[in-house]
């Protein structure tokens, strides 16, 4: 359980398929989230999709249900997915969604970053996150750039919905700027003391 102040989160129960029915079936919603408003899944779908994270059974892809802590009511997910094709742990792409439109502008979404990234970097210590969107979605270029990701290219006319090409802007944060930017959770390691011969 990665734990914040107002959010916590957890891992996929079979029960949240039913949360992730209703959220990755609103047009809305995936529209931002994946460039995909005409996006629709079946509940059994969703079960073969999730039955790897459900069970635990996949290092790589890490999946989180958001449960706001005041409600105890799931909110929306998000993931991070460490790239195999490098066949080496040292970048993930991040995912993020609200799937409860009335819980957008709440610092949810800043938390749930927050998270994400301390899991990302000073546990699992990897290098690298990645941030994908569209180019036209402000929310999520505005949360990336204020938990310090930087755009690193766009791709032209990469993606194709609502009758026109978008492109696609890809964002990225390293260790060493999280590290200058955020204090580490955890209090570095006291230095061992040097012991003398005689000791
Ligand atoms: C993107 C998303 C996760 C943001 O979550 P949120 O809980 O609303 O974000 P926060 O309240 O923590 O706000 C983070 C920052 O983004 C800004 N922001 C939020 N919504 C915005 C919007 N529609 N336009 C411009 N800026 C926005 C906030 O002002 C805040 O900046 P500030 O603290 O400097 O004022 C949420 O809008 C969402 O789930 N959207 C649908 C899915 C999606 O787009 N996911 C991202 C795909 S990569």
């Amino acid at each position: 359980m990665l734990t914040g102040e107002t959010i916590l989160l957890r891992s996929f129960e079979r029960d949240d398929l039913k949360h992730l029915h209703r959220w990755q079936n609103d047009e809305d919603i995936m529209r931002l989230a994946r460039s995909f408003p005409d996006h629709t899944i079946s509940r059994e779908a969703l079960e073969s999709r999730y039955e790897k994270a459900i069970k635990g059974d996949d290092f790589g892809q890490r999946y989180y249900i958001i449960e706001e802590k005041s409600s105890r009511k799931p909110i929306g997910w998000t993931s991070l997915d460490i790239h195999g094709w490098t066949r080496r742990a040292t970048g993930a792409d991040i995912g993020v969604a609200i799937g409860e439109k009335d819980r957008w502008k709440k610092g949810y979404g800043t938390e749930v970053v927050r998270l994400v990234l301390r899991e990302a970097f000073e546990q699992l210590n990897l290098h690298r996150v990645t941030w994908w969107t569209f180019a036209e979605n402000e929310a999520s270029l505005a949360l990336a750039k204020k938990m310090g990701f930087k755009e690193e290219g766009r791709t032209r006319d990469s993606v194709f919905f609502d009758n026109r090409y978008h492109d696609s802007v890809i964002l990225g944060l390293l260790r060493d700027e999280y590290d200058a930017s955020s204090k580490p959770s955890l209090s570095p390691r006291p230095k061992r003391s040097m012991r003398t011969k005689s000791s």
